[in-house]
């Protein structure tokens, strides 16, 4: 057995200019609507991820040819179709829930089984099987396995009780493969699906208003594969940005879309940085000390997103000042704080709220991952603690984020992913 470990030395600025990846969470949508096109979709810019490959995987058993080659992935039909998500598939990935708008838009049937156990408290699916529901589907539990059937898939007036981005993506999936037209409100309104509706029209889909709280869907039109590129990975960008505001220094991240990341740009200045956007580029500069900021609150588009409120907490455990975050979308995103605590940072949580008391430097400490963004704020916390840290788990990490040792690295940062075989491991202990 072997085992990977990112190991860190802080205290070393950041300095130059990286090229941030293609979406996760719009490849994998994108994955999934391939399903609903004749012939040949060709996605560049997809992630090479943990997650990526699992959708290929459920692609492939699907019945369709999917390969991959650098960052290119290819899915071309064939004639052998399933409709059945097999359980490890679903159990390896929550995301594989974004099949079942698809498969049912082309198949009318699909089988699946819930979504693995969660690390972010309880994600249920009640919204995606209501919305399916309002759309004709009938569904019942066997033993198990939810077994969705519509003999008439039909377009409906559908209203979102939140505004789920899944859910958001699998009604339009659905609606694009159903017959009559689909009016979706209290839509979520994130870049991510924004692009699904780009490549799905790309495609001959009609869908309008996809960005915007409602969204209107033609159904019953043929689609054809097409050659698309994913959009650039927002939550990745702020990562690396996070990265630099934390150890200091000025960093450019380019390929990406700094209109997409407002509500955290305006975090990164109220927090002391520098900021600068231009054609696709977003620099960052931190050379003062980092301020806290008072209030932020996770919310769906264009509020501050849920997935950078790990990276921003890390940042701000050495502010000036005491900073409170209220995470409003999750009920459990707070398991990155016992690591941050490890490495010296005063953070108190109570709920969904974390009261962040900004020290004057954290110290490097031997931590685990406990999901993706959490163990991306560890691996922030390590840049700017003095000494070295040890961050294990890694898995959580390769799940949505590629080159992630090597993009520090060339940053100028101290950061080395190791292999070690267990008895390696007994051997060494460089943090204890
Ligand atoms: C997507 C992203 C994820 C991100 C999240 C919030 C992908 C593959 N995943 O997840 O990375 O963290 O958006 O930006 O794009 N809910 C229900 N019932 C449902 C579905 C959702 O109650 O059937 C609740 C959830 O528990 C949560 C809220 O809705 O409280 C938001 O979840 P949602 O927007 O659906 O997130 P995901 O689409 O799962």
């Amino acid at each position: 057995m072997t085992e990977d470990i990112l190991r860190i030395t802080g205290g070393r600025p950041l300095h130059g200019e990286i090229t941030v990846q293609g979406a996760k969470n719009s490849a994998l949508p994108l994955m999934a609507a391939a399903l609903l096109c004749d012939g040949e979709t060709v996605l560049h810019r997809v992630p090479q991820l943990l997650d990526v490959y699992a959708a290929s995987r459920i692609l492939n058993r699907l019945g369709c040819r999917c390969t991959a080659e650098g960052n290119t992935v290819t899915i071309r039909h064939t004639n052998a179709e399933s409709s059945e998500i097999p359980d490890a598939d679903m159990r390896t990935m929550r995301s594989s829930i974004m099949f079942l708008g698809p498969i049912l838009g082309r198949m009318r049937c699909c089988t699946l089984t819930m979504p693995g156990g969660c690390e972010l408290g309880p994600r249920p699916i009640d919204l995606h099987l209501d919305a399916m529901r309002q759309m004709g589907v009938q569904i019942r539990d066997d033993g198990g396995k939810i077994v969705c059937r519509a003999d008439l898939l039909h377009g409906a007036r559908i209203h979102l009780p939140l505004p789920s981005v899944g859910v958001t993506e699998n009604v339009i999936m659905a609606a694009v493969g159903a017959a009559g037209e689909t009016v979706l409100t209290n839509a979520a309104r994130e870049p991510e699906i924004t692009d699904l509706a780009a490549f799905l029209n790309q495609c001959g889909a009609k869908i309008e208003g996809a960005g915007e709280s409602t969204v209107v869907i033609e159904g019953g039109r043929k689609l054809t594969g097409t050659e698309y590129s994913v959009m650039p990975d927002r939550i990745a960008a702020m990562t690396y940005l996070c990265a630099g505001a934390a150890a200091g220094g000025s960093v450019c991240v380019s390929g990406a879309a700094p209109q997409d990341l407002e509500s955290c740009l305006n975090v990164l200045k109220a927090a002391g940085c520098r900021i600068g956007t231009g054609s696709g580029r977003i620099f960052l500069d931190r050379t003062g000390g980092l301020r806290n900021v008072r209030y932020i609150r996770t919310m769906p588009y264009p509020g501050f997103p849920t997935d950078a409120q790990a990276l921003i907490s890390a940042v701000l455990c050495t502010a000036n000042g005491t900073s409170v975050i209220d995470e409003t979308i999750f009920d459990s995103r707070y398991k990155h704080v016992g690591a941050l605590l490890r490495m010296g940072a005063d953070i108190r949580t109570i709920g969904r709220t974390a009261v962040i008391t900004g020290v004057s430097r954290l110290h490097g400490a031997s931590v685990e991952a406990t999901d993706l963004r959490g163990g991306a704020a560890m691996a922030i916390a390590a840049l700017q603690a003095e000494g070295e840290s040890e961050i294990r788990q890694l898995h959580h990490l390769d799940r949505g984020y590629e080159h992630f040792a090597e993009i520090f690295h060339s940053l100028g940062g101290s950061v080395q992913r190791c292999r070690f075989s267990a008895k390696e491991r007994e051997k060494q202990s460089p943090c204890a």
